[in-house]
């Protein structure tokens, strides 16, 4: 049974409760990490631990943790449950208090962290994505744990049969439900600019700093709703899905139909960073590598 960590304990996850009271069960008040771990080690730990930070400073719950605890609880939990590859899931709400949106009296944070086994494709398969309304709040920045918009959208895609749901806002693509959107022209990369209209993804940053330090072109820059649809290839970040090539958009081929030569380039640019990283960790040399400019 895996083990998990809560409020100061790591057990089994199936002996793990919480009150119903919590803010999170009754508001959703809350916000979370997902964390990659490729052969046992926390990728890109530094950055989701910052993310989280900003997450809690914008709901103003306060940081329950430092990033040294919590780099401990999440490297214990992940040695229980194998070492390996996993994904790691931590959460923290507000805490345990009497239903009122106004907490009356300060409560301590809930937190909590599980893992679960992954098993990244050789190869990131490529999917379908359907463009749909982008129904979300305004705080998209913020990674909060009230995500029924996400699931609405997801299953919307489910039911044009595609994977991803890619989110069109003022006529622009802001993000997928659960994933950052990139698009090329004529060679070109580009990808909506973090704000709060999306979710400043660490795969996403990662990605483009690989391209630009490879001095391939790439911008931040927003992409319209019809520029998406003549796209030469679409491709999707994400923590646990890395990075996804979309091979057709609304029932149509995107550009040939297949994962396009620089997806192929990024993967590869992706692949030798995590190869690069793991080797460091494990040789005890660096923790936090930057990209290797070309
Ligand atoms: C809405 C949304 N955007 C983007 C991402 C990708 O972020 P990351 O690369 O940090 O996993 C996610 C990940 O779950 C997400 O939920």
């Amino acid at each position: 049974m895996p083990s998990c960590y809560l409020n100061g304990e790591v057990l089994p996850l199936e002996e793990a409760r919480i009150p119903v009271l919590d803010r999170g069960f009754i508001f959703g008040d809350g916000v979370y990490e997902v964390i990659p771990v490729f052969g046992g080690r926390l990728f890109r730990l530094a950055e989701h631990l910052k993310r989280l930070a900003a997450s809690l400073k914008a709901v103003r719950i306060a940081r329950p943790l430092g990033d040294e605890e919590w780099a401990d609880i999440l490297k214990t939990l992940v040695d229980r449950n194998g070492g390996g590859n996993q994904s790691v899931y931590l959460q923290v709400t507000r805490g345990v208090a009497r239903r009122d949106l106004v907490l009356a009296e300060p409560v301590s944070p809930t937190v909590f962290a599980m893992s679960n086994p992954l098993t990244p494709p050789r190869e990131p398969e490529p999917v379908g994505a359907v463009t749909c309304d982008d129904i979300r709040w305004r705080y998209c920045h913020i990674k909060a744990i009230g995500l029924l918009p996400n699931v609405l959208l997801r299953l919307q895609a489910a039911d044009a049969g595609a994977y991803e749901a890619i989110l069109i806002r003022d006529g622009r693509v802001t993000e997928g439900a659960a994933s950052n959107v990139f698009a090329v022209h004529a060679g070109v990369v580009t990808t909506p600019p973090k704000g709060p209209e999306l979710l400043p993804g660490i795969t996403r940053d990662l990605i483009v700093e690989l391209l630009q330090a490879a001095r391939l072109p790439c911008h931040e820059t927003r992409i319209s709703a019809e520029a998406l649809a003549s796209a030469d290839e679409i491709w999707l970040t994400s923590s646990v899905r890395e990075l996804c090539p979309v091979t057709a958009l609304d029932g149509r081929p995107v550009g040939r139909g297949v994962p396009g030569p620089l997806w192929r380039c990024a993967l590869d640019l992706y692949q030798a960073y995590k190869q690069r990283t793991y080797q460091a960790e494990v040789e005890g040399c660096v923790s936090d590598l930057r990209p290797a400019a070309s």
